[in-house]
């Protein structure tokens, strides 16, 4: 039997087929280049490419609003959030466990802060929230029977997870729950590599935490593991714990951090689109701390972040923005601020993103792209003036506007380059603009093309 979570080497040889497959369908072939010929499929040279069929038709019916969703919450909050410096300082500091442990004490968040996060999350257009249960740091925010590190025994004197899972829901919200499979505080969390007792001790410890959190809050959407070291999956028994959650969470998605491929990939802190046909999902921070840190200024834009957005949507991904309250459970400023812009973008151009199809079309030094069906979304973030032009674009434009007021823009399509005329010297809308272009088929962009072969002229003027 296959078990869902699972990526077995045929899988991996399927995902390799595909990726070949999407590469020679990706681009019209040009008159005036030497076409090479696609590699023999994936089945013609005798590999059995498919994934079974109930697996792959399960696993999209599950991720069908996720896909839909787009864009999600990201929130770290745990003891390194009173000490705000981090969430890795416990580590990088070489701070003592036991003088570590003081915070928990000390962390009295106010009640109910998660209302605040997740009636953000739905001003920015955020459709799902995925919040750290249990850090690298082991403490866990949930009642537990299995460690009296957590946060009903401890400060908080109640179950943070069971607030933020009654918040979410109330805005609407689809429900994840992060969890770290490493461990700094438990004495197992790294003897464990080297000691078989203590490994089993300590799997039966992470899998009873993983039981508790997929029985006593209802229906969660995502389970999205972290960190697998100092084991691989066979050391986790990954695959009976998947079996496991599955079993108890029948609709939920899983990531890949727990040694086995799950339902999505999850490129960090860069935009990495996955192959065709496999599920990808950006994590980022908006500083450069996923946990508090008081001192780190290092904000992106509200333009870059819509940028990020409107990337992850070109590749056919998600993105998940990251907040890193403080200990009280208030959101920085500066993270109000920019989730806040990002709506207001949304309020305007969401659909643009949460229709969006993998796009061919990402050629440009002042324009993002997403598609839906044969429209594409060209969304300027940096604004040239009157005309905004494109270049390599292989299918017929023959309607324009911009996105937001329906204002038509005209068109001038000539073989190479395609105009959009007659609009405002100034970026009628901020932080990007987008125009709407209605093609005549699905839109394809082919810039290699337009170097090679482009007409040329002789050397002499
Ligand atoms: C890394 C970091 C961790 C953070 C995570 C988010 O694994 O160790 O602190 O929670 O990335 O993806």
């Amino acid at each position: 039997m296959i078990s869902r979570g699972r990526m077995s080497r045929r899988d991996s040889l399927k995902w390799m087929g595909m990726n070949a497959a999407a590469a020679a369908a990706g681009s019209l072939p040009a008159p005036c280049r030497v076409v090479t010929p696609a590699a023999p499929a994936a089945r013609e040279r005798g590999i059995e490419p498919q994934e079974a069929p109930e697996l792959i038709a399960d696993r999209e019916r599950r991720m069908q609003w996720w896909h839909a969703a787009k864009f999600g919450m990201f929130i770290h909050w745990g003891l390194y959030s009173v000490y705000g410096h981090h969430e890795w300082a416990m580590e990088d500091e070489g701070i003592p466990v036991a003088e570590y442990e003081q915070l928990a004490r000390q962390f009295k968040p106010k009640p109910n802060a998660a209302r605040a996060w997740a009636w953000l999350a739905k001003r920015a257009g955020q459709k799902y929230m995925v919040m750290t249960t249990k850090h690298h740091e082991g403490f866990c925010n949930f009642a537990t029977q299995l460690t009296n590190y957590c946060a009903p025994r401890q400060g908080p004197g109640r179950d943070l997870v069971a607030e933020y899972v009654e918040a979410a829901r109330a805005e609407g919200l689809r429900v994840g729950f992060y969890y770290s499979l490493m461990d700094w505080h438990h004495p197992d969390g790294a003897r464990c590599a080297t000691d078989e007792a203590a490994r089993r001790r300590f799997v039966e410890y992470t899998h009873g935490l993983i039981r508790e959190l997929m029985t006593n809050y209802g229906k969660i959407d995502i389970l999205w593991y972290d960190v697998a070291w100092p084991l691989d999956a066979a050391g986790w028994e990954s695959e009976r714990m998947n079996e496991m959650v599955f079993k108890l969470q029948p609709e939920i998605i899983v990531n890949n951090r727990n040694g086995l491929p799950g339902d999505f990939s999850t490129p960090e802190q860069h935009i990495t689109a996955a192959e065709a046909g496999r599920a990808w999902e950006t994590c980022m921070t908006m500083n450069d701390s996923w946990g508090y840190q008081r001192a780190d200024d290092n904000w992106k834009t509200t333009k870059t972040l819509v940028r990020n957005l409107v990337e992850c949507a070109q590749g056919g991904g998600n993105y998940l923005l990251n907040i890193g309250p403080r200990g009280d459970g208030s959101i920085p400023e500066p993270s109000i601020e920019r989730l806040s812009e990002v709506g207001d973008w949304m309020d305007k151009h969401g659909s643009t993103i949460y229709e969006a199809e993998r796009c061919n079309v990402n050629r440009s030094v002042m324009a993002g792209f997403t598609r839906h069906g044969n429209r594409l979304y060209i969304h300027v973030y940096n604004w040239p003036g009157g005309t905004v032009a494109v270049g390599g674009l292989k299918t017929k434009i023959h309607a324009a506007r911009l996105y937001a007021t329906g204002r038509p823009v005209t068109v001038k399509q000539e073989e190479f380059r395609v105009q959009f005329t007659g609009m405002p010297e100034t970026a009628p809308e901020t932080p990007i603009t987008t125009i709407e272009a209605e093609c005549d088929g699905e839109p394809v962009q082919d810039t290699l093309w337009v170097r090679e072969c482009r007409p040329r002229r002789g050397v002499g003027v």
